[in-house]
């Protein structure tokens, strides 16, 4: 069991290069499943997240290798089609591989995905997607068993609701099936985008990436590509966050500025001074933040959800009120309670959260909620008065290469320590 503990305090300062994000890295493994010929990814970060997709890569039958922050997967030959409960439960994004898995194979069988708890996390749309291009997919003893008898076809799919994961698992599954589909009402996300990117390169046929809808033409069959993940829209958010509620003064490298507007606005109106160059963002904060007013957490290109709880933290030491709205997921506030034992002054009705500023919060013991909960966490911990410390770090390990590392190259004191050996969550 490892737990952080952060020294609040000290004004973040320095630069930061940005890890390649796991939002696009995670589909892209999942993806490489349907080609043959090896794949070269660059710029992977190092997660718990991704040693969990190259583990089920394996379990598969493919070849993978990682060698810093490149990773090589090699499927040919491979003709996996189960993954146990046990690697399904490590993260959402385990349910990306089914669209990859029926489309190589012809047959899936998988139970549900884990990932964070951020409330109710149907997998209706991936089922119903699948099941418009000809899977048949039965669910029993909390188990999915799925085919595609015929192959699966290409087919018209029309979300009633936009979906990230659904959006990816349709667009894998439609690259090999056979004539021509529709996405409408896709997600827009830039992990979209860059997944087909990757695919694309590949030998794939998409049109419309980033756009609400997207056209593919199957083809039979896809090569090994390689390829440079984008860099981690939320990681970027989440150091200019820290820096923000030190009074800081950061640049960010490696890192597109366009890909989280909504996010800089807010700290613009926090009253930091952001300055965004060629791949990176420098950000200079006021001795006190100011409240951000409304936010709305929305699908892209509006303003992200993985970034809500990040700015609770920052608006909980804000002069003033801000208040929080997720329309993604409704009920994403787990982290207001840990929060609010660090003197945090946020009261939560139906899916909104009112954030009252308080002047300084107070170091506390508290415990990781979720990933970007977590991140939280760790950002209230900067801003505290005293010593925070952080268990279930395992949340945040999932998402953030290295958290204590980065933190302190911009010097925050933040350390790692290990306890008793064991899981963490
Ligand atoms: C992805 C991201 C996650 C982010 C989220 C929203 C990854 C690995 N994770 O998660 O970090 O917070 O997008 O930007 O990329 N829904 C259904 N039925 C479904 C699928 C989703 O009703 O079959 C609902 C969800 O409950 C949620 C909304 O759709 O309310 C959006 O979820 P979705 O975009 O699918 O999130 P994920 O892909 O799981």
């Amino acid at each position: 069991m490892s737990k952080l503990i952060v020294n609040g305090g000290s004004p973040l300062r320095g630069a930061l290069r940005v890890q390649g994000a796991k939002n696009s890295v995670l589909p892209i493994l999942a993806s490489a499943y349907l080609t043959n010929g090896e794949s070269v990814l660059h710029n992977c970060p190092e997660l718990s997240d991704v040693q969990a997709a190259c583990r089920i890569l394996r379990m598969l039958g493919c070849h993978t290798e990682i060698t810093g922050g490149t990773i090589r997967v090699l499927p040919d030959g491979a003709a996996g089609t189960f993954i146990p409960a046990a690697d399904m439960c490590e993260m959402r994004s385990s349910i990306i591989f089914l669209g990859a898995i029926l489309a190589r194979t012809g047959t899936a069988r998988l139970s549900a995905p884990g990932g964070c708890d951020l409330g109710p996390r149907p997998i209706d749309l991936h089922l119903y997607a699948l099941r418009r291009m000809g899977a048949v997919i039965r669910e029993t003893q909390g188990q999915l068993v799925c085919s595609a008898p015929d192959g699966l076809c290409g087919a018209v799919i029309h979300f009633p609701s936009v979906s990230v994961g659904a959006t990816e698992n349709a667009l894998i599954a439609a690259v090999t099936a056979r004539g021509c589909t529709r996405i409408r009402n896709a997600a827009r996300e830039p992990e979209i985008v860059d997944l087909a990117a990757y695919l694309q390169k590949c030998g794939a046929r998409i049109y419309g990436a980033g756009t609400p809808e997207l056209y593919v033409e199957g083809v039979p069959r896809l090569r090994g590509a390689e390829h440079t993940v984008l860099p981690d829209r939320i990681g970027t958010a989440t150091y200019l966050t820290a820096a923000a509620v030190t009074g800081g003064d950061v640049t960010l490298y490696h890192t597109e500025a366009q890909l989280l507007m909504p996010v800089l606005h807010s700290l613009h109106r926090a009253g930091c001074e952001i300055e965004c160059g060629d791949r990176q963002i420098h950000l200079t904060a006021p001795c006190r933040l100011r409240a951000m007013g409304e936010i709305f957490t929305a699908p892209y290109p509006d303003f992200p959800t993985d970034a809500q709880a990040l700015l609770m933290a920052a608006a909980s030491v804000a002069s003033g009120e801000t208040r929080f709205t997720d329309t993604v997921f409704p009920h994403r506030f787990r982290h207001v309670a840990p929060l609010c034992a660090m003197g945090a002054c946020i009261t939560v009705k139906n899916d909104e959260a009112t954030v009252r500023g308080v002047e300084h919060l107070h170091g506390a013991s508290v415990q990781a909620t979720d990933l970007r909960g977590g991140a939280a966490l760790v950002i209230a911990g900067l801003a505290a008065h005293g010593t925070t410390t952080i268990s279930r770090v395992c949340h945040i390990d999932r998402g953030y290469e290295h958290i204590e590392t980065a933190l302190a190259q911009l010097g925050a004191d933040i350390t790692r320590k290990a306890e008793h050996p064991g899981r963490d969550c």
